[in-house]
């Protein structure tokens, strides 16, 4: 018989120094609306809403099991492994046919500045490029966002291009940037950081 679905296996969790990106169960739902909440946060995102409606969390996470099963996302939460507190999410939007997934991530405001978003961002491109078949990674962010910039930077990826006013946001057109990073690109960088 013949699928069109691609068949993922049950999406695991990765472990790093700080963090357990692991799949978000409907008990995440207040830390994500609390955290998502945020008008900053979604202030630089694309999709989050601001107001957050009551029940926005608790409804996209119920989402994204059948998103990763059909192979269309996969979406981590991010735990502490010190004391279990989810800081934020981070994901890919893939597109299997073209071997090519589009990372996007946020963490909660308290927890800004601490590496986080570099840490999950780093293993979730590594399980992307590893563990799914993707030969290209690429992301976005408003020209004005640098902090997101500056954590693509650190992953090593290219910036490869500008596209301006490409997106309407709260009644602005935002000018964004874009980054990439190709596997084999992937592997040189993972071995200079090993080196340091
Ligand atoms: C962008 C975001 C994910 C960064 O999370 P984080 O855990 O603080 O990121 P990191 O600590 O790994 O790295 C942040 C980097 O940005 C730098 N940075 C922070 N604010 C900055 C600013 N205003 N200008 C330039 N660089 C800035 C930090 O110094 C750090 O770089 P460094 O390690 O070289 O010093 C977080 O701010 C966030 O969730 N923002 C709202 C949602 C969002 O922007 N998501 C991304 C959409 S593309």
């Amino acid at each position: 018989m013949e699928t069109t679905a691609p068949v993922l296996a049950r999406q695991p969790t990765l472990r790093t120094e700080r963090l357990a990106l692991r799949p978000l169960v409907p008990g995440d739902a207040p830390a994500v609306q609390a955290l998502a909440g945020d008008r900053e946060v979604a202030y630089n995102t694309l999709h989050i809403p601001h107001p957050y409606p009551e029940d926005a969390a608790a409804k996209w996470i119920g989402t994204l099991a059948v998103a990763y099963d059909c192979g269309e996302a996969v979406v981590f939460g991010l735990a502490l492994r010190e004391g279990g507190a989810l800081v934020g999410t981070c994901g890919l939007t893939l597109d299997l046919a073209h071997a090519r997934g589009e990372i996007g991530y946020w963490v909660g405001r308290p927890y800004w500045g601490r590496g986080l978003a570099t840490e999950a961002a780093h293993a979730t491109i590594e399980y992307a490029f590893t563990r799914l078949g993707v030969r290209r990674v690429h992301a976005h962010h408003y020209t004005r966002n640098s902090a997101s910039g500056a954590v693509l930077r650190k992953l090593g990826m290219k910036h490869e291009g500008t596209l301006r006013a490409h997106i309407l946001k709260w009644g602005v057109f935002e000018d964004i940037e874009v980054y990439g990073v190709l596997r084999d690109e992937w592997g040189s960088h993972r071995d200079t950081e090993a080196q340091r």
